[in-house]
């Protein structure tokens, strides 16, 4: 059985003050969850005050970006896994849409990063996704298939094992418009189908695959039904805590 994962990513939001409240009133609401793990990523700054609040709540913290490099070094700006473990989180979002549009992530940094977050105990959420021409171009599936043996092609069954994955069509995410369950079960599908061919497929049937893309209490019952797909990673619905637990309450 694979454990759904809801996960919040807060993006470029909240002061250290406003994480830890909406940290606490999310620890507050979901208490008594245990049909999934919910995770929230705020920024670098807040990770250690939210996951000091969320110490005794079944909250985890995670990091929105690693670095590449797995050691400390003269790299200005960036954050190690190790730190970001230090911290308090326990898992990383690596090459989310934003980073490799906006940031020039690639696959071959993507796949630095989730070692480097394996190596230090941390738990990748890789992001994988096509734009709006490539989907229009019948590219999809290729865009996706090329992003994730870029991403994991170093990997051995057991350290896929420890990863998961979001689906997250650039074109669904901020857009309010999401791709509909059938849509997004067969890009589940067919990633699940790569990670069986790269990794097996008793890997592939235990690796979690979550939808992002404009997640929200009113289709998030309908998208978890589906049967690949394993969660949510959650953008703008899960800044306040009260359409965020309507999301990990999606049951
Ligand atoms: P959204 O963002 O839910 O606001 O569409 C999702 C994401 O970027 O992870």
């Amino acid at each position: 059985m694979r454990k759904p994962v809801i996960a919040g990513n807060w993006k470029m939001y909240k002061t250290i003050a406003e994480a830890v409240a909406t940290a606490g009133a999310l620890a507050r609401q979901v208490a008594d969850v245990s049909h999934c793990e919910v995770v929230i990523a705020p920024p670098f700054t807040a990770i250690a005050a939210v996951a000091e609040r969320l110490r005794d709540a079944n909250v985890r913290v995670s990091s929105q970006d690693v670095a590449a490099e797995a050691k400390q070094g003269a790299f200005t700006g960036e954050v190690s896994a190790e730190m970001v473990l230090e911290a308090g989180a326990r898992y990383c979002i690596v090459g989310h849409s934003e980073r490799r549009q906006f940031y020039g992530e690639t696959d071959e940094s993507v796949a630095r990063k989730i070692v480097a977050g394996l190596a230090a105990g941390l738990t990748p959420i890789v992001c994988v996704g096509e734009t709006l021409a490539e989907r229009d171009a019948g590219e999809a599936e290729t865009v996706v298939g090329r992003q994730l043996r870029g991403a994991f092609s170093g990997l051995t069954a057991s350290e896929v094992a420890r990863t998961i994955t979001a689906y997250e069509p650039v074109w669904a995410i901020g857009t309010g418009r999401t791709a509909t369950p059938e849509t997004a079960q067969q890009m589940h599908r067919f990633i699940r189908g790569v990670f069986a061919e790269a990794a097996g497929a008793e890997t592939a049937d235990g690796v979690r695959i979550l939808y992002g893309g404009s997640v929200k209490p009113e289709n998030a019952a309908e998208l978890m039904a589906q049967p690949d797909i394993d969660g949510g990673l959650v953008g703008g619905a899960s800044l306040e805590a009260d359409s965020f637990a309507k999301i990990v309450r999606y049951q």
